[in-house]
């Protein structure tokens, strides 16, 4: 009665992965909503990007719509996602009286403030981001239509047409490479040395601390894994960061995803999860591996996370 022998792998978890401050209290503001006004509880976009998530909270009872128009007049909350949103969306909510529960990431609303204060004090505001991510259009909808010129790479600084050079400022999204958005500032700076940028980054300390253990990860194993969705911003950007640092690398939404042609014969595989994946799809992945090998798992970590933020003022009151 021999069982086969499997070969042995070992597994490097980065440390920080997963859940991020913003994403936890998107996630809460949406449990303590249902707790308090019952279902259905309206959420404009994926609270956060994962479907995982989303499953799980339209089980108890939200309700996600891409648009306020989808939502019939009613009572219920209408919760915007950490992604944050454009100051039409809110206006539209108060327009229709709409009971507006604001969760975008404290550090979403940090960016929405500094290109407010730029364009006050007369600057053309310029927004290195990607076209399309629901946290660009939030953050170009704070200003008035046309106030915002999106950058989205270094050949797009080279092409910028603007007509006064002389009175520029930037801010970023907040979950870009931490690489790729170096270069496009240094380009900004290169051709309008007298910009003004952000006192201190506007990519996030999740998005900073996640590409830095991937960093340190990357180079010590044969492959690895990012748990995450396709339309995570920051999921995207760790695949990157793990394939520029010389691992082949997967995004996988959960164990049915992974591609076992990269993941066979491989002696280290490194595990990291986007800011909005949870931790039992990790579990999951391991689990996965284990049925093929003998794992043996080791922590590697690039920084220790305390991070947390009060839940929006409207749900703070209950227990
Ligand atoms: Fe906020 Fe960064 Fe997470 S901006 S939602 S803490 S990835």
């Amino acid at each position: 009665n021999i069982q086969p022998t499997k070969p042995p792998l070992k597994i490097l978890l980065c440390s920080p992965r997963g859940f991020c401050a913003g994403v936890v209290r998107a996630i809460d503001a949406v449990e303590r909503a249902l707790a308090k006004y019952g279902a259905p509880v309206f959420v404009r976009h994926e609270i956060v990007h994962n479907r995982y998530v989303v499953e799980a909270l339209k089980a108890k009872g939200a309700v996600f719509v891409e648009e306020l128009e989808e939502i019939p007049d009613t009572e219920a909350p209408v919760i915007f996602s950490a992604h944050g949103v454009a100051k039409s969306v809110s206006a539209a909510a108060a327009e229709r009286t709409l009971l507006a529960i604001d969760a975008t990431c404290p550090l979403v609303t940090k960016v929405h403030r500094e290109a407010e204060i730029h364009h006050k004090r007369g600057r053309r505001v310029l927004l290195v981001g990607h076209a399309g991510h629901p946290e660009v259009v939030g953050t170009m909808g704070q200003l008035p239509e046309g106030a915002v010129v999106l950058v989205e790479s270094v050949e797009d600084v080279a092409k910028l047409q603007l007509e006064d050079e002389s009175n520029l400022s930037y801010v970023t999204q907040t979950t870009l490479s931490l690489d790729d958005s170096r270069e496009v500032i240094e380009a900004l700076t290169a051709r309008f040395p007298s910009i003004v940028g952000p006192h201190k980054e506007d990519i996030c300390y999740a998005t900073t601390n996640r590409q830095a253990a991937v960093r340190l990860v990357a180079p010590k194993v044969d492959a690895m894994i990012v748990v995450g969705s396709p339309n995570s911003s920051n999921s995207q950007r760790l695949r990157e960061v793990a394939e520029r640092s010389g691992a082949p690398a997967q995004l996988v939404q959960g164990r049915s995803e992974i591609d076992w042609e990269i993941f066979h014969k491989i002696g280290a595989l490194g595990i990291t999860a986007g800011a909005s994946a949870p931790e039992v799809l990790v579990e999951e992945i391991m689990d996965a591996f284990a049925e093929r090998y003998e794992i043996s798992v080791e922590t590697v970590s690039a920084a220790d996370e305390n991070v947390s933020f009060p839940l929006p003022r409207e749900l703070r009151a209950i227990a």
